[in-house]
C-alpha cells in the first residue's frame, strides 16, 4: 500500500513538473517591490541583467553574429537568445513577428501574451528561481517562505553556482572570468535583517 501511495506521488510530480510555466518578471514585480521586505524587482532592475536582452541590438553583437557566420540578427538567432532571455527553447521566450507585438486594442489576450513576452526579455527572475506559474501564488510563496513546504515541488529553485555557469562560461563571446562570490555580491538582493 504505501509502495503504491509512493509511486502515486512521484507520477504526480513529474506531471507537475511538466507544468511549470514562464510567466514573465512582471508578476514578481506586484509582490517584490517593497522596500520593507527588500524590494527585489527595484535592486534587479539596476543590475545588467535586466537588460541584457538590449546587448543583442547594438553593433557590437552584430559584428558578433556576422563573425560566426550566423545569417540572423543576434535579437533571432537562437545561439544568442539562450543567455539572453528567460527559458528560450523551453517554454519561455520565443521570437514573434511584428503583428504579435502591437495587438488590436481589444484584444485582451493578445496584450496579455505580448506583455508576458516583453517580460521574458533579459535575465529575469526565474531564469535564476525557476518558472513561476506554481510558486507565485501568495499562500504557497508564504509557506515556502515559513518552511512549510519545499519550494522545489513548486518549481523554486535552489540558486547555485551552476545556475551562474550556464551562461556564463567559455560558450559567450564576450566571457569574461567569473568569480561566484563576487559576482553574487553584485547581483545581490537580500531580505532586510529583520525578515530572517
Ligand atoms: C502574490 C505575491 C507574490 C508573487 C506574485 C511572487 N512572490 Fe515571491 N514571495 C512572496 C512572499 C509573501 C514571500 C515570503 C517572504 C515575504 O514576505 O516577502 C515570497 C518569497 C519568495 C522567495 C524566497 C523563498 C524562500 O525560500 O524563502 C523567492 C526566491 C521569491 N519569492 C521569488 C519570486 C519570484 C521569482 C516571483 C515571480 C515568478 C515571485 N516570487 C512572485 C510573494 C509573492
Ligand atoms: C541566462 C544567462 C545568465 C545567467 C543564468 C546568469 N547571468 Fe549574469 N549575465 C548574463 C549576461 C548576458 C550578462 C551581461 C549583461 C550586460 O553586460 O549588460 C550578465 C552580467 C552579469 C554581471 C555584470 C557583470 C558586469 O560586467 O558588470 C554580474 C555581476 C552577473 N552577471 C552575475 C551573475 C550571477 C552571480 C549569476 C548566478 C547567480 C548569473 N549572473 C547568472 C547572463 C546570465
Ligand atoms: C553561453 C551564454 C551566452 C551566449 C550563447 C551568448 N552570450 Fe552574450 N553574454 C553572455 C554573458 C554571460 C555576458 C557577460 C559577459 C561575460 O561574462 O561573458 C554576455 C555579454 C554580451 C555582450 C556585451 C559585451 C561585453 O563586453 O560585455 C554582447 C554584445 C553579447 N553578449 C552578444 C552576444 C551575441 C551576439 C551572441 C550570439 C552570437 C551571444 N552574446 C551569445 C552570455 C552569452
Ligand atoms: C542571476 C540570478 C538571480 C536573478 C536574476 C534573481 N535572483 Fe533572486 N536570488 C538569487 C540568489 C543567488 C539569491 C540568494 C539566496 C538563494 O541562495 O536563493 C536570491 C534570493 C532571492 C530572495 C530571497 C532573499 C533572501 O534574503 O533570502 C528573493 C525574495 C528573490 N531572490 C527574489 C527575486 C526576484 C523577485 C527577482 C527578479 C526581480 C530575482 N530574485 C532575480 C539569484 C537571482
Amino acid at each position: 500500500m504505501v509502495k503504491y501511495i509512493t509511486a502515486i506521488l512521484i507520477l504526480t510530480s513529474v506531471v507537475w513538473a511538466q507544468q511549470f510555466e514562464y510567466m514573465g518578471t512582471h508578476k514578481c514585480k506586484a509582490c517584490h517591490s517593497s522596500a520593507k521586505k527588500g524590494a527585489q524587482y527595484k535592486l534587479w532592475k539596476e543590475t545588467k541583467h535586466a537588460k541584457a536582452y538590449d546587448l543583442l541590438l547594438t553593433d557590437e553583437a552584430k559584428q558578433i553574429a556576422e563573425a560566426k557566420g550566423l545569417t540572423n540578427t543576434p535579437d533571432k538567432a537562437p545561439e544568442c537568445l539562450e543567455c539572453h532571455t528567460v527559458g528560450y527553447g523551453v517554454g519561455g521566450y520565443e521570437v514573434k513577428e511584428a503583428e504579435f507585438w502591437s495587438p488590436a486594442e481589444d484584444d485582451r489576450k493578445g496584450k496579455k501574451a505580448a506583455k508576458r513576452m516583453e517580460n521574458l526579455k533579459n535575465i529575469g527572475c526565474e531564469i535564476c528561481h525557476g518558472p513561476g506559474s506554481e510558486y507565485k501564488k501568495k499562500k504557497t510563496m508564504e509557506a515556502i517562505f515559513a518552511g512549510e513546504v519545499k519550494g522545489v515541488d513548486f518549481g523554486l529553485l535552489e540558486v547555485t553556482e551552476e545556475t551562474c555557469l550556464k551562461c556564463h562560461n567559455k560558450r559567450s563571446p564576450s566571457f569574461k572570468p567569473f568569480d561566484y562570490e563576487t559576482r553574487l555580491e553584485e547581483i545581490a538582493h537580500p531580505y532586510p535583517p529583520d525578515m530572517k
